[in-house]
């Protein structure tokens, strides 16, 4: 017997029509009542030269149904059970969330799918678990997560990268066929971001009907977006399960990652507002509600020249230029001199360090700053006291040799002794220093990902996610940054047990636009680490003025990422400046409601945040402009009606190449009406390129 289901948000509703199967018929803009006759209109014919009935893209397709595409478990039972075709028996039905058993006797397999639709954000998640009840074990080869998306979904926006340019988009026709995503590297990856988009034609930031979907894992996954050669079409994304690498045995049972979507009628904006705010709401939770203290990472700083007397002048200069957290990078254990040696070897170098940590630290919480430090404990190097102890704790497989990266390997998480060690490392660094903060560094691949023999990816990353959560059990005030050469553990499921991410190891700042605005799609400004970092970038030896430097790291968990001590004293003025702005704006930054706007010129960069009072926008031109004069800023986020002040906050002050004569309100304020603002704009003056402004609008 057929029935409808409904859930609403505040914007959005999922409707799920449930006959033998279940299958989700809308998901998108909110309909007040579901009419009685929307069984009968949402009746599908059946066409020629197909199969005789009607295939349902149902909340797990089955190739055993008739689905075709990518199905949405795979597995046997010794060669048996391989096509699975599950019918609902039971539904139940809380205020925002359906929980729908399922079950198919023939294959012995019960599955659970669990859909809620959280009320504030319009934030959908899903996700599937798999029960076996045969005597015998099932190799489960894959349970993904489907979401179906309307005809008029026709455009996907995808996410690429690599080192030191991560969160790269491209967008792609969704008419036929498909895309196709899976990361086989072990950790979450710059290169295979486990979320996208897919909208109506042309959506932008502000317009279109836009869908967004992200898978919260840090492992393997697959994530899809596939037309039907109907013309139905769904988005799919899931744990991608090496050969044997999950088996069943009877009673017991696997669940997916959770898959979270979200639908938004205003463009890529209203997505990404409503997925900060499920974060802010749902993933995230710092110990302490405080502002988000600026940085000095010693990084790019000093490397792994550590002399304590010197890093306590990096922090005396760094509490002048109003920094509030000091982290010790890399190089401050035992025999870490480089890059090759010591990982694993979690104690402190009393060469460098004779008279310890604690004079260092005393230092730094002098100064009125918290302490921090870099750990990579899942990481082992060939040359390291823990090797020679335990060759065996490597994450690998016997009679191969695996290839290193940066010259180290990884450590079997699932070796309870290894687990154990590391735990008790970190524990007792964290107990004897006065540390509040990790930067939880992942600095390569999983090559062969073998436990005892079999495939460990998620065992792996299971064992990780509890060896975090033993850690801030057992110190709950301490805060972590989730590193892995940058942006490569950049995810939800991460974020519910960490802090902050450092987005990249790109600190070249018109490279670092690109990569924050990527980022900026899924994750608050908050938790994203922006770092001003020297004036000739390492990674690209290109050069930036202080202005573009600090302006990109402003609107993010802000810090620097340098050496204070020789830095010049302009550049210091600057950091100085900047850091200042940035405490200035902060509970708006990391509060409010994040947007980009849509301009004609693709190289400017025009983003910012509003309190539904208060706006600051800044706007950024990365090269040279597309034509002579910019385009006014058309600002739609403010209210037709109000009135605001508006005022120019920050501009370089170096000499402009292109522009002779600048407009006159640059040095006044102006009360403008939200309607003068959206129709007709503010006239901007010509920024050079690889230079930004900061404008603040004040409701009055
Ligand atoms: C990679 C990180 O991304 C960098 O920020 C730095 O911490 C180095 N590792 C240290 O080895």
């Amino acid at each position: 017997m057929s029935q409808i289901l409904h859930l609403t948000s505040e914007r959005c509703s999922l409707v799920i029509k449930v006959d033998r199967n279940a299958e989700i018929i809308h998901w998108g803009n909110r309909i007040s009542q579901i009419d009685e006759d929307l069984l009968l209109a949402t009746e599908r014919p059946v066409s020629q030269a197909r199969l005789d009935v009607d295939v349902p893209l149902s909340l797990v397709p089955e190739m055993g149904a008739g689905h075709f595409n990518a199905p949405g478990i795979e597995g046997h039972r010794d060669r048996s059970a391989w096509a699975p075709v599950f019918k609902v028996v039971a539904v139940e039905q809380g205020e925002q969330q359906l929980v729908f058993q399922l079950e198919d006797q023939t294959a012995q397999l019960l599955m659970s799918v669990n859909i809620e639709l959280d009320y504030a954000t319009d934030v959908l998640k899903k996700q599937v678990s798999i029960t076996n009840i045969g005597e015998q074990p099932y190799q489960l080869g894959k349970l993904s997560c489907t979401l179906p998306l309307p005809q008029h979904a026709v455009e996907l926006m995808t996410f690429h990268g690599r080192w030191s340019r991560e969160f790269q988009t491209q967008r792609l026709s969704f008419s036929h066929g498909g895309f196709m995503q899976e990361n086989r590297r072990g950790r979450t990856s710059h290169e295979n971001f486990p979320g996208m988009f897919v909208g109506s034609k042309g959506f932008s930031e502000q317009q279109g009907q836009v869908w967004g979907v992200k898978l919260a894992w840090s492992g393997n996954h697959q994530l899809r977006a596939d037309v039907k050669s109907d013309g139905r079409r769904f988005v799919q994304a899931g744990e991608l399960l090496l050969a044997g690498e999950v088996v069943l045995e009877k009673g017991e049972s696997y669940s997916s990652p959770e898959f979270y979507g979200c639908f938004s009628n205003s463009g890529l904006n209203g997505v990404s507002e409503r997925f900060h705010k499920y974060v802010r709401e749902n993933i995230v939770s710092f110990p302490v509600d405080k502002p988000r203290p600026v940085h000095l990472n010693t990084w790019e700083g000093i490397y792994f020249d550590h002399r304590p007397e010197y890093i306590q002048e990096m922090a005396t200069e760094a509490a002048e230029i109003g920094v509030e957290r000091f982290i010790i990078d890399d190089g401050w254990f035992v025999g870490r001199d480089g890059e090759r040696t010591a990982l694993g070897d979690w104690y402190l170098d009393e060469t460098k360090y004779p008279d310890g940590l604690e004079p260092v630290i005393a230092h730094v919480n002098k100064l009125g700053m918290e302490f921090g430090l870099w750990v990579e404990p899942e990481m082992i190097s060939e040359d390291s006291m823990l090797y020679r102890a335990h060759p065996d704790w490597v994450l690998g497989l016997e009679g191969y040799h695996q290839p290193s990266g940066r010259w180290q390997y990884v450590l079997d998480l699932q070796n309870d002794d290894c687990f154990n060690y590391l735990f008790e490392r970190l524990n007792d660094l964290l107990t004897r220093y006065n540390i509040s903060y990790l930067k939880w560094d992942m600095n390569r691949e999983l090559v062969q990902p073998g436990h005892q023999g079999s495939p460990a990816v998620h065992g792996q990353t299971k064992a990780l996610y509890r060896l975090v959560d033993q850690l801030l059990a057992a110190h709950p005030e301490v805060e972590i940054e989730s590193c892995s050469s940058g942006g490569g553990r950049i995810d939800f499921e991460i974020l519910k047990r960490t802090h902050r991410f450092w987005a990249s190891d790109c600190n070249d700042a018109l490279e670092r636009q690109t990569i924050q605005r990527g980022m900026s799609y899924f994750f608050p400004p908050e938790v994203m680490g922006a770092h001003i970092g020297p004036d000739e970038a390492h990674t690209t030896r290109r050069c930036h003025h202080i202005n573009m430097r600090g302006m990109t790291a402003l609107s993010g968990h802000m810090g620097v990422e340098l050496d204070p001590v020789r830095a010049s004293d302009e550049d210091k003025a600057g950091f100085k400046r900047y850091i200042a702005l940035h405490k200035q704006y902060r509970q708006l930054l990391h509060s409010g409601r994040s947007f980009r706007l849509d301009t004609h010129d693709e190289r400017q960069h025009v983003y910012g945040v509003t309190d539904e009072n208060d706006l600051l926008i800044t706007v950024c031109q990365l090269a040279m402009p597309d034509h002579a004069l910019p385009a006014p800023l058309r600002i739609s986020c403010v209210e037709p009606d109000a009135r605001y002040k508006v005022t120019l906050v920050e501009m370089p002050e170096t000499s402009f190449q292109l522009m002779k004569q600048r407009p006159s309100w640059l040095d006044k304020t102006l009360i403008l009406t939200g309607d003068n603002l959206r129709e007709v704009g503010l006239t901007l003056p010509i920024l050079d390129p690889e230079s930004a402004l900061l404008l603040s609008l004040e409701r009055i």
